[in-house]
């Protein structure tokens, strides 16, 4: 496929205004591999997903798959990194013959498991073979961090009983947490294409002086970049944090349905102390919550 033709392509397709006969699996592959290229992957990713999406719409079909989405552009996203330095006509060639079979994807998922209601509607992680993991870079939150912050952990409220909140945060009240935030208690965030996709804080765990040296934890991981080990690496940089301002315990509070944060914390040396029955409800049951402690 030419570089010109691949451009039109991709133009149409944002525009909604490509045919259902020329969304081709080729055509899905050279648009996603040439976003990646042009605009990274993240901004593929989005480009990608809201293309479909619109998309979707125009053609009458029910047909979006969120699992599906991200995992593609994933793994064009590996193929094309691969080829830094080649011309776009070149890496187009080598993306299309590498990525041509649609089974690749059961490399990585078993077929169970991608084609799971929850896949279609969110990202899960694979379940046989990783996917590409990009660069993270992390650093300390600035109060320019606020509205990310606020998006990726607002996705979660509505369905999730990983925050037990009910409401959205307003971006204000988020802007302020983030500019009140102490040197004892920071906020970190993890970046890749420039765009943050996960934090974490350690913010007081109870007012009285004598709880000081005590801190609570959080993590949130936008949820197309979970299962590539980014909540591990947030953990460890917070855990260093707490060690570098003084901190002698870290707190986590888990909703005991939460298995992957059961085992993220499990897995980075927290110890589980006990479980508070019934403490929380939402999503119309009672929620167990696990306490769970870690030594700076
Ligand atoms: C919990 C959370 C931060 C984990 O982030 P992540 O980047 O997907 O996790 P990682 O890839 O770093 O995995 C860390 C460990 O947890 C395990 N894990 C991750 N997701 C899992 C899941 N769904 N089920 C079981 N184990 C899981 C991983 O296998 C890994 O263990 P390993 O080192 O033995 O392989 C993420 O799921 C999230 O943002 N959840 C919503 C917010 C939340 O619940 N935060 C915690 C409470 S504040």
């Amino acid at each position: 496929m030419r570089e010109a033709e691949v451009i039109e392509l991709v133009d149409a397709f944002i525009a909604g205004a490509v045919t259902e006969e020329r969304w081709t699996h080729a055509a899905h592959v050279a648009s996603a591999a040439y976003l990646v290229r042009t605009r990274g992957r993240r901004r593929a990713l989005s480009t990608m997903r809201d293309g479909i999406q619109n998309l979707n719409r125009v053609l009458g079909s029910t047909g979006y798959h969120e699992t599906l989405t991200v995992a593609w552009v994933d793994l064009l996203a590996g193929m094309v990194h691969e080829g830094r330095g080649e011309d776009a006509e070149t890496m187009l060639r080598r993306v299309l013959a590498a990525s041509a079979d649609k089974q690749v994807m059961l490399e990585h998922y078993t077929r169970d498991r991608v084609m799971s209601e929850e896949a279609r509607a969110r990202f899960v992680p694979p379940d046989l073979r990783p996917l590409p993991r990009p660069d993270y870079a992390l650093r300390d939150a600035t109060p320019g961090d606020a509205e990310r912050i606020n998006a990726i952990y607002n996705h979660y409220v509505p369905w999730s009983s990983c925050t037990f909140a009910l409401e959205p945060t307003p971006i204000e009240e988020r802007s302020l947490w983030l500019s009140r935030r102490h040197r004892d208690h920071p906020a970190v965030v993890a970046e890749t294409d420039g765009e943050v996709v996960g934090w974490g804080s350690l913010d007081p765990y109870r007012s009285r002086g004598g709880y000081a040296a005590t801190a609570e934890i959080s993590i949130y991981v936008d949820p197309s970049e979970h299962g590539r080990g980014l909540g591990r690496e947030l953990t460890r940089r917070l855990m260093a944090r707490a060690a570098e301002v003084g901190l002698h315990t870290i707190i986590a509070m888990i909703c005991t349905e939460q298995r992957a944060s059961l085992t993220a914390f499990s897995r980075e040396g927290f110890v589980e102390r006990g479980t508070m029955r019934e403490v929380g409800r939402k999503l119309e049951r009672w929620l167990d919550v696990a306490v769970l402690e870690r030594r700076v």
